[in-house]
């Protein structure tokens, strides 16, 4: 059906006359020949002058009889404004290169124009082609190991849909072996405590681990025991002075694993090691209070139940060993203060990043899944102040070593433009200030310079997916996790708790 047509314009920016009882929206798609457009803009077009308008308007309203000059629909209409999304050619995707005819009439997209889509090998499923607020019935799937690697950023305010997102693609992988991931989870929504989750897919006994401080049965209780930490792990992650990060390592130097027993037990009076006493008293101070420790009789006791002294368990390990075999962990980390959440997540990203920098230099990193590490509120460890942290580290050299992170945040712009443009797949939800869309359209893997508009009108639930492994950037709609549930024969469970 003809929706109307090409009346002027240049590259990236054509003008389409609307036919009179069409209508056409925002962010529609719309075929000619072989090139698919997208709408950023509309606008009134008229064929009146301006002072022809106002004499008119002006009759109407003071209740003369109308004047007519021309049929309505042909003297006034609606334009919209277009740019040329992808062009096909023998069913394979290009960038457009040239302009379609013309004069030319356009259509609206149906699904036989996207047949040129097609399902990648470690497939990610995203959500289904959306134009406008129409949704086509074609799946959207990129390559998610190469994906996972190149990091994915999830930028949108709050309440359109990341949660839900971080939901369908979790529920997409747990049965996939090409990937290992840590969901870091403040909220504790992804599992399913107490609603439907990720414990409901069919394969999570098996392939999902849950650590929590109060786990249910078949959980993993999450405590971490002081002694597995490690100077490293509290760069960048709690403030400390240049001095007080050398006074760690000199007593890591001296003490081994027991640096920080040694480190909280000493004297800060005695002449140790050279350090001056202020900035020992500093640091203990600093340590105690981030780990939630007592000195009882100059001994160390730890006073909350994350960070322990008495557990075998070596979680850090653990969980880095199922991330080795693609399984998928989530921590529960809703009842940490913000330091220790960051903390252990730290701890066991740096442990798989560690090991996966072996993989590597042994030459066998192609036989390891990739890894993802989700991390909500991103600009908190990705943020410029605090410093360098392993999670800096993997933002900026990760994709070699296939370790990756699925970044979520409301506040791109707190996150440096350099590691910005490092995060080579963005699914770009709704988000009203333009402050922050313009960080992601600055840092896009396509131009979307054009999009502030679509963006700002992305609806809950829809998203433009800007990828390096996508040929355009595609508009979608992602489906809501409770339809995926049913859909897939996932069964909402009770969990049950000891005692
Ligand atoms: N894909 C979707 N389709 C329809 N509704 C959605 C979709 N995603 C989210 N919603 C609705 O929006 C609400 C907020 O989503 P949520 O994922 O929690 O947002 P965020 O994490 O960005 O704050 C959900 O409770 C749901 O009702
Ligand atoms: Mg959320």
């Amino acid at each position: 059906m003809v929706l109307g047509q090409i009346i002027g314009g240049e590259y990236g920016e054509l003008v389409v006359r609307q036919k009179s009882g069409q209508i056409i929206e925002i962010g529609d798609l719309l075929s000619i020949d072989d090139i698919i457009l997208q709408v950023y803009d509309l606008a009134y077009g008229t064929l009146l002058e301006a002072t022809d308008l106002a004499r008119m308007s002006g009759m109407q309203l003071e209740g003369y009889e109308e004047t007519v000059l021309m049929e309505e629909e042909i003297r006034n209409f609606v334009t919209a404004k277009a740019k040329p999304l992808v062009h096909v050619k023998n069913g394979v995707a290009r960038i457009p290169k040239r302009l379609p005819g013309f004069f030319g009439t356009v259509n609206r997209v149906n699904t036989d124009d996207f047949n040129f889509m097609e399902k990648p090998e470690n497939s990610l499923y995203l959500g289904k082609v959306r134009s406008g607020s129409t949704v086509l019935d074609v799946p959207v799937n990129i390559d998610g190991r190469e994906a996972l690697s190149h990091h994915i950023l999830i930028p949108a305010t709050t309440g359109r849909g990341k949660s839900n997102l971080v939901k369908v693609m979790l529920w997409d992988m747990v049965p996939k072996e090409w990937c290992g991931i840590l969901v870091i989870d403040p909220h504790d929504e992804y599992f399913g405590r107490n609603e439907i989750g990720i414990k409901d897919h069919p394969e999570a006994r098996e392939k999902v681990l849950y650590y929590s401080p109060n786990p249910p049965k078949g959980g993993y209780s999450l405590r971490v025991n002081i002694s597995l930490l490690k100077p490293w792990n509290l760069r960048g992650i709690i403030e400390v002075t240049d001095a007080q990060s050398q006074a760690m390592y000199v007593f890591y130097n001296h003490h081994y694993d027991d640096w920080l027993d040694a480190l909280l037990t000493t004297d800060p009076e005695e002449n140790n090691h050279g350090i001056q006493s202020i900035t020992l008293e500093v640091l203990q101070r600093k340590l105690r209070l981030a780990l939630d420790i007592n000195m009882v009789g100059g001994e160390v006791r730890t006073r909350g139940n994350i960070f322990v002294t008495q557990t075998n368990n070596d979680i850090v390990n653990d969980i880095a060993d199922a991330m080795e075999e693609g399984k998928k962990v989530i921590l529960d980390t809703s009842s940490m203060a913000g330091d220790k959440e960051l903390l252990i997540a730290g701890m066991i990203t740096h442990e798989i990043f560690r090991r996966y920098k072996k993989h590597k230099e042994f030459g066998n990193l192609d036989d390891k899944p990739s890894i993802g590490i989700v991390i909500e509120e991103a600009p908190r460890v990705l943020g410029e102040r605090g410093g360098r942290n392993v999670f800096h580290t993997i933002a900026r050299e990760g994709r070699k070593f296939r370790v990756g992170l699925i970044a979520i945040t409301q506040l791109s712009s707190m996150i440096p433009r350099e590691i910005l443009a490092n995060m080579n797949t963005k699914i770009i939800l709704g988000n009203e200030m333009k402050s922050e869309r313009d960080a992601i359209i600055g840092s896009a893997a396509q131009d979307l310079s054009k999009d502030g508009k679509n963006i700002a009108s992305l609806d809950k639930g829809e998203a433009i997916v800007s990828s390096i492994f996508t040929k355009f950037a595609v508009p979608i709609k992602i489906d809501l996790f409770d339809d995926v549930v049913e859909k897939e024969g996932g069964k909402k469970t009770k969990l049950e708790f000891f005692g």
